[in-house]
Parts: structure tokens; C-alpha cells; sequence
């Protein structure tokens, strides 16, 4: 059941990131940008709090009119930071939801992915935490709500001796000194935040906290007409003497105060908990993945680092050699954090099919996928391709999380799926042409920068055009390998390519045609 409204959401999320490349080309397509986006929005909401701070008067009488200055009569500098600042934040929301969302959707929260998953729970907490603090600084009545709701709130945890709301009961009541501590909280608050954020990425390996530049600059730009073009305003300045009644939500922070209003503060402290709680357990909810991870085979490495250098998670380290053999360091797999990729396999220079042993063994393999059985299954495949001399004869390899290359079996063209694409060693590409008897090799995976695994599909491309190692060799004629990244629901566009390169293959071997 899970799985097929996952499927069917999955299905829709491709199609819609498939619009959002052809209008932005794969790389500027914000839906693939969502973390990084978010990161970006961060730095405009601290650049611009700095800036808004330098104006901003941290007393209870002054706070309100020093940020109208701002507003009307600095408008045009300070008040688009202000909303800025806004918007910015707001949009951090947005994008930090679509982010979880997709990670959910493609099914990227288990297994060793749990500890961004998990360090995403507190990230929202802060996030909201760092938002809602920025409301009370305003004061106006807005504030006034948001503040005493808030603190009656955290009171009936009774975590404090006396209720922290008494210091709103008159205007009276609030000092100096208490509002001070609000600017401390929506200062620290974001600070929290960051740190949090950096642990998130901690566990991927290069992780890409930065947005291509012409998508900041769109970012960028787009926010600031927004804040020129409808500046934020506050609402009537705040006075502890009357209940204010009439005020515009920012529903992106404040979607749960109206819940607050009607249930009061136990049942919303067991949602918010609850909710956090099931969020946070997902990764170990069934149905549970448990893939074998990478073992590295110590009487074939020579501690060359490049599955060090390939994997995507970090979770391969190089040590100090342990066997004896004449090399400094050996690989060295952290099965906590093997997602069971295999772009490793397909990094090692000593996964090559040419070897004549009938075990296949390299420094580094997938137990539950070996690269032997890459081996035996592409040699079968290759062997029913049939005695095509009318039609070209191409061997797919193809990864388990875009088109389902089986499909597109045919006489003369044979498929084979891998966990992804960056686990095939080039050399095979050399060996379906050179042993397999194939006229070509047709390549795909995820479609460019949206791979399951992050990196199988770029280090494909640069093992191909030879800038990393394990290069293809050179005297792999290039027009018989094409490349074609296919997502999921590319099945059409995947099969039109595949059929062209048939085409070019026949005219280049000479082939006759059906
Ligand atoms: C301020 C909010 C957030 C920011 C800035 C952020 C940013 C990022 C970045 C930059 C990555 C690494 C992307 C890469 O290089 O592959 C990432 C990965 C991830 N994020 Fe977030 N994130 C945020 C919130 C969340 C939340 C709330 C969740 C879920 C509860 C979440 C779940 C994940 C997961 C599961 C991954 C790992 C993907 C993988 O290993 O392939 N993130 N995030
Ligand atoms: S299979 Fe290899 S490349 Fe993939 S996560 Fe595990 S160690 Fe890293
Ligand atoms: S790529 Fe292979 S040989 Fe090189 S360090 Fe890794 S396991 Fe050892």
C-alpha cells in the first residue's frame, strides 16, 4: 500500500521535475536544488538580520518605532531588508518542506541515509524556533499574540518555576531586561540552527550546500522584487491592555496557532511531539532495507584510494595496511555508512572483466550483487543478443532506480540493471564491444544531477570522457557508446535514443537494414 502511493507519487514528482528541466536545464532546476536553495536563503536571512539589527532599538518602547523607520522611512533600503528577511525566511519553510518531501518521495531517509533524516527533525524545530522569536521583536499586536500564545505554551510544560507569560499580564509587566532575552533567543536560535544544519551534512561526502549561481542570483533577485514590490508592514504597535483581535497569520510559522486557540496547549504538544517523534522514526519503520554493504578484499587492494575518493557517503576510509603487503594503506568500508551503492565496485582498477579466473574477485564488492555476477549475466545477455548482421547489436546497462532497462530488451538488444550506473567499471563498456561481440553500449541511470546515489552518473560521464580514473580506454571508439540519463518515466524518450543510436550503429558497421 505504502509502496504504491510512493510509486504513484514518485511517478508524478519525475514528471514534474521533468518540466521544471526543460524550462531550467537540469542543473538550474530548483526542484534538484532544494537543499541548497534552502542553505542560500539561511545566508539572506543572516546578511539581511545584520543589516536590519544595526536599526533596530532592543527596548520595549523603542522596538516598534525603530522598526516603522525602517519601514517607512528608510523603506528603501532598510525596509526591503526587512522584507527581505521576510520573505526570505518564509520561503526557507517552503523550500526546507518540498526538500523533506522529495527525500521521502524517492525513498532517501533509510538505511545509512537515517542520520540526515534524523538531524532534519531538530532543524525544523529551530527553523520554527528562529521564525517565530523574529515576530515578537516587531511588538506590534501580531507580536503581542504570537508572544503570549507561545510562552503560555512552553508554561504548560511547567519547566519554569514561575510562567514565563506573567511577564506579559500589563504593559507594565515587560521589561527591558525580558525583552532583551526575546532578542537573545531570536539571535541564538538561528545560530542553533546552523550548527544543526552543518551536522546534517556531516555524514555526505562533498555535500552540495551551495546553489548553482545563476540560480542564487535568480533567488535573489526574485525575493527582492517580491520585497520592493509588497513591502512588509507591521500591524498596530502592541498593548498589554487590550486583547488585539484583527491580524494577517504569516501561515508559513504560524499555521498552529489557530490550532493552539482551539485545543489549547496539551493536545498541541502531543501533536508536535508525536508528529516529530513518528518523523524521526521513519528510517526504522518497517518495511525495512537492509542491503549487504561493500567488503573490501584485502589480497586484491593496493590502497589506490579510488573508491575513497568515489564514494558518496563517506564511508569508505583509507588506513594503514593491516595485511603485511607491500602498500601503505588499505580501503576500509564503515558499513554504517554504505548505502550498498557500489559506485565503489565500479571505481576499483581491479574490477575488470578481462581476467581469465572464473571467480571474478575484486578489491571491492557488493556481497549481495557481486561484480561477478555483473560478469555472468552480461556475458549470457550478450550471448542470446542473437545473430543479428540486419539490425545493430547494442547491450544496455542501466541502473535499478531509472527506466527499467529490461523493458527494452529486443532482438539484437540486451539490458542489464545495476544498484546504479557508477558501479560499472568502464572496462566492461571495452569488453561488451571487444569480447561480447556488441556493436554498441548504451549507458543510463538517473537523469543528470538527480541520482539516487548523488554521484553514479557524474563519475560515469568523467570515467567516459577520461578525466577520472578508472578511464575507459582509448581505443573504445566513442560513437559506440552513447549515453542517454533516463529517469524513471522516461521510458519513451529512452527508447527513441536508443533506437537513433541503432541507426547510427548500422550506418557505421554497415549494416543492411530490416
Ligand atoms: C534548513 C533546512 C535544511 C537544509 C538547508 C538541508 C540541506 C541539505 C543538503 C545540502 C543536503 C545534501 C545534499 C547533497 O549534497 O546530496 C541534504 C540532504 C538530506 N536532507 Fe536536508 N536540509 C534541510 C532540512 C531537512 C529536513 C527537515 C529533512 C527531513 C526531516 C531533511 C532530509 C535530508 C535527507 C534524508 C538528506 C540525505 C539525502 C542523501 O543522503 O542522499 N533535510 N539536506
Ligand atoms: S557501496 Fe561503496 S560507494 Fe556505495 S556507499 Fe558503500 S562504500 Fe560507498
Ligand atoms: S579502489 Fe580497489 S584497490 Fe583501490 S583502494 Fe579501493 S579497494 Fe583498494
Amino acid at each position: 500500500m505504502l509502496k504504491a502511493i510512493r510509486r504513484s507519487l514518485l511517478n508524478s514528482l519525475l514528471r514534474i521535475e521533468a518540466v521544471f528541466d526543460r524550462s531550467f536545464g537540469s542543473r538550474l532546476n530548483p526542484i534538484r536544488q532544494l537543499g541548497t536553495i534552502t542553505f542560500f536563503l539561511f545566508w539572506i536571512v543572516a546578511a539581511t538580520g545584520i543589516y536590519v539589527f544595526i536599526l533596530f532599538e532592543t527596548t520595549v518602547s523603542g522596538a516598534y518605532g525603530s522598526v516603522e523607520y525602517m519601514t517607512r522611512d528608510q523603506w528603501y533600503l532598510a525596509g526591503v531588508m526587512r522584507s527581505l528577511h521576510r520573505y526570505a525566511s518564509d520561503a526557507m519553510v517552503v523550500t526546507m518542506a518540498l526538500h523533506f518531501s522529495r527525500e521521502f518521495i524517492m525513498d532517501r531517509y533509510r538505511g545509512a541515509r537515517w542520520f540526515a533524516w534524523f538531524t532534519g527533525v531538530p532543524i525544523i524545530w529551530f527553523l520554527y524556533t528562529s521564525g517565530i522569536s523574529g515576530y515578537w521583536l516587531v511588538w506590534d499586536q501580531l507580536a503581542q499574540y504570537i508572544a503570549i500564545a507561545s510562552m503560555e505554551w512552553i508554561d504548560w510544560l511547567g519547566i519554569f518555576g514561575e510562567p514565563i507569560a506573567n511577564n506579559f499580564l500589563d504593559n507594565t509587566s515587560l521589561t527591558d531586561r525580558f525583552f532583551t532575552l526575546l532578542v537573545f533567543m531570536h539571535i541564538f536560535a538561528p545560530l542553533f540552527l546552523l550548527f544543526i544544519m552543518w551536522i546534517h551534512v556531516l555524514r555526505v561526502s562533498q555535500p552540495k550546500i551551495n546553489p548553482p549561481r545563476g540560480l542564487a542570483i535568480g533567488v535573489l533577485i526574485s525575493l527582492t522584487v517580491l520585497s520592493v514590490a509588497v513591502p512588509v508592514a507591521s500591524h498596530a504597535e502592541a498593548d498589554l491592555e487590550i486583547y488585539p483581535a484583527v491580524f494577517n497569520l504569516d501561515w508559513f510559522y504560524m499555521l498552529f496557532y489557530p490550532l493552539y486557540d482551539r485545543w489549547g496547549p496539551g493536545p498541541l504538544w502531543g501533536m508536535a511531539g508525536g508528529i516529530s517523534l513518528l518523523v524521526a522514526l521513519m528510517p526504522w519503520l518497517p518495511p525495512m532495507k537492509k542491503p549487504k554493504t561493500a567488503v573490501v578484499y584485502l589480497d586484491k587492494c593496493n590502497g589506490c584510494t579510488r573508491c575513497f575518493e568515489d564514494c558518496p557517503f563517506g564511508a569508505v576510509s583509507m588506513r594503514p595496511r593491516t595485511d603485511g603487503r607491500p602498500y601503505e594503506r588499505e580501503a576500509f568500508v564503515d558499513p554504517d555508512l554504505c548505502t550498498s551503492c557500489g559506485i565503489c565496485v565500479g571505481s576499483c582498477p581491479v574490477s575488470t572483466p578481462f581476467r581469465q579466473t572464473e571467480e571474478l574477485v575484486t578489491g571491492i564488492d557488493l556481497p549481495g550483487f557481486p561484480l561477478v555476477r555483473v560478469r555472468n549475466d552480461a556475458v549470457k545477455a550478450m550471448q542470446h543478443a542473437g545473430e543479428s548482421d540486419v539490425e545493430a547489436k547494442v547491450m544496455v546497462f542501466g541502473c535499478h532506480h531509472g527506466v527499467d532497462v529490461k523493458a527494452l530488451e529486443r532482438p539484437g538488444v540486451k539490458a542489464l540493471s545495476l544498484p546504479c550506473i557508477g558501479m560499472l567499471p568502464p572496462s566492461f563498456i571495452d569488453f561488451a564491444i571487444s569480447r561480447g561481440g556488441m556493436d554498441g553500449v548504451l549507458i543510463t541511470g538517473c537523469r543528470e544531477n538527480g541520482c539516487y546515489e548523488r554521484q553514479g552518473n557524474r563519475w560515469t560521464d568523467d570515467r567516459i570522457a577520461s578525466v577520472r580514473d578508472p578511464y575507459l580506454r582509448e581505443r573504445v571508439q566513442r560513437n559506440r557508446v552513447y549515453v542517454s540519463w533516463a529517469d524513471a518515466t522516461d521510458m519513451v524518450s529512452l527508447t527513441k535514443n536508443l533506437e537513433e543510436f541503432r541507426g547510427s550503429l548500422k550506418d557505421m558497421t554497415g549494416k543492411a537494414g530490416k
